[in-house]
């Protein structure tokens, strides 16, 4: 178990660059499966949930070495065994193993599938696409003799179905079509990835068009990581920093800012992205599927409104996702929960000790302690560098006076 010790306070400022996508790079790595030949995947970042991800494709065979931030991927040679429990139980990507098992092996394992234990998790939706795709669910694995191309719709729109359906139909035989998928930038990501290895998929206003083909390997930069420019954006802001945030589309933040500067923030973009001032107003926030407000940030909004004049934040995603705000009120962060919401209050910091919740939940209680003048410790930590690359190395350029403690 880690423990990160900071001494708060302080106003950070600086360049810090993010590192590529943690839910773009996922997908890809267990989209290599489907591909013959050497993948080259450059900018993936070097964190808990890739290593995990990478170790589990290389328990089918893949060959992957690491040079810099460029990932290799050899899957010539690749043979189905159900993967490690362990692991698979380690991150929430691994449900991308039952559709690119599945198109490399006709056999998938239905295994306990990790990740963030802040909501209930289904797999429903990822069946459904199995069983469009011509798979048998038979108790805990799923069998096909040859997907077939397929209609499908999703009832709900889910990341994670989304990812798999297009990695069923990319070398089913025939077409398929997706109707109501995901469309958060890591699928377009995942997209250019299978077209680099020769898939043909076609993205139309509302419909994703694939003719099924035989992938050979791929080549593809990972989009920069908006939660991870939207968490040290926020640093900058509630610690009344000057933090420039290199290496992201700003429009890829459209969404987490926009409410933000509605209720007065100030952003500048000129070079990189720079939120220079908290809201003057009360801030209200609704996570929503792609493009809304992402709900990967709402739990990193929270510092900002309690830093500022306080508002509500509404998740339509993961609908109970405020477990985490316990962890910030040793902090003094004042809050009212409900099933769906919860309204922040206007608060007070002060240092204290916390247990990080969940992935973002630790980063939200991070950005806290980092605000609050004195010494603050979170236990728990090992799950935040899950999905931040070099953390602690990040906020000591910034100024941080930081610690982790394994
Ligand atoms: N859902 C179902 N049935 C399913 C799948 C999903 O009802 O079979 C529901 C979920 O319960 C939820 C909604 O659909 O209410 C959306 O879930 P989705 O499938 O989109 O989420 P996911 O694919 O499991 C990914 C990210 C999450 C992120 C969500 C939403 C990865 C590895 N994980 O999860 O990221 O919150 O999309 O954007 O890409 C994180 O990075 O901290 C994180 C949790």
């Amino acid at each position: 178990m880690a423990t990160i010790t900071v001494k708060g306070g302080e106003a950070l400022g600086g360049r810090v660059m993010v590192s590529g996508s943690k839910n773009a790079a996922l997908p890809i790595i267990f989209a290599s499966l489907l591909t013959k030949g050497e993948s080259v995947i450059r900018r993936v970042p070097d964190i808990g949930d890739v290593r995990v991800a990478t170790s589990i494709i290389e328990s089918l065979g893949a060959r992957c070495e690491r040079s810099g931030d460029t990932l290799l991927i050899n899957t010539e040679r690749l043979t189905f065994r159900r993967p490690d429990d362990n692991l698979v139980s380690q991150i929430r990507a691994s449900t991308y193993l039952l559709g690119a098992s599945l198109a490399r092996f006709g056999i998938a394992a239905i295994q306990s599938f990790g990740g963030c234990d802040f909501c209930k998790r289904p797999i429903d939706l990822h069946l459904l696409a199995c069983r469009a795709f011509g798979a048998d669910v038979r108790g805990d694995s799923i069998f096909s003799h040859g997907l077939r191309g397929a209609s499908i719709r999703f009832p709900k729109v889910s990341v994670g179905a989304t990812v798999n359906a297009i990695l069923l139909a990319a070398t089913a035989s025939g077409k398929s079509r997706i109707e109501n998928f995901a469309r958060e930038p890591h699928i377009f990501n995942l997209i250019d990835y299978l077209r680099s290895a020769g898939a043909d998929i076609q993205v139309l206003e509302n419909v994703i068009i694939i003719h099924g083909r035989e992938l050979h390997g791929g080549n593809v930069a990972i989009d920069g990581d908006p939660i991870e420019a939207g968490t040290y954006a926020a640093l900058s802001a509630i610690t009344g920093g000057n933090i420039t945030v290199l290496g992201i589309d700003p429009a890829s933040l459209e969404s987490y800012l926009a409410p933000l500067l509605e209720a007065g923030a100030q952003l500048d973009t000129d070079d990189g992205i720079t939120l220079r001032a908290l809201p003057k107003e009360q801030t209200s926030i609704v996570a929503e599927p792609y493009p809304g407000f992402p709900t990967d940030l709402q739990p990193i909004a929270a510092p900002i409104l309690a830093c500022a004049r306080g508002g509500t934040i509404e998740d339509r995603v993961w609908q109970g996702r405020f477990g985490y705000l316990a962890a910030l009120a040793p902090f003094g962060v004042r809050y009212r929960a409900y099933p769906t919401g919860a309204e922040i209050f206007p608060s007070e910091l002060r240092a204290a000790d916390t247990i990080a919740p969940d992935l973002r939940g630790g980063a939200a209680a991070l950005l806290i302690a980092l605000a609050a003048v004195g010494e603050s410790r979170i236990r728990s930590s090992e799950i935040i560098a899950r999905g931040y690359e070099n953390i602690e190395k990040k906020l000591r350029t910034l100024g941080a006076e930081i610690r982790i403690d394994n």
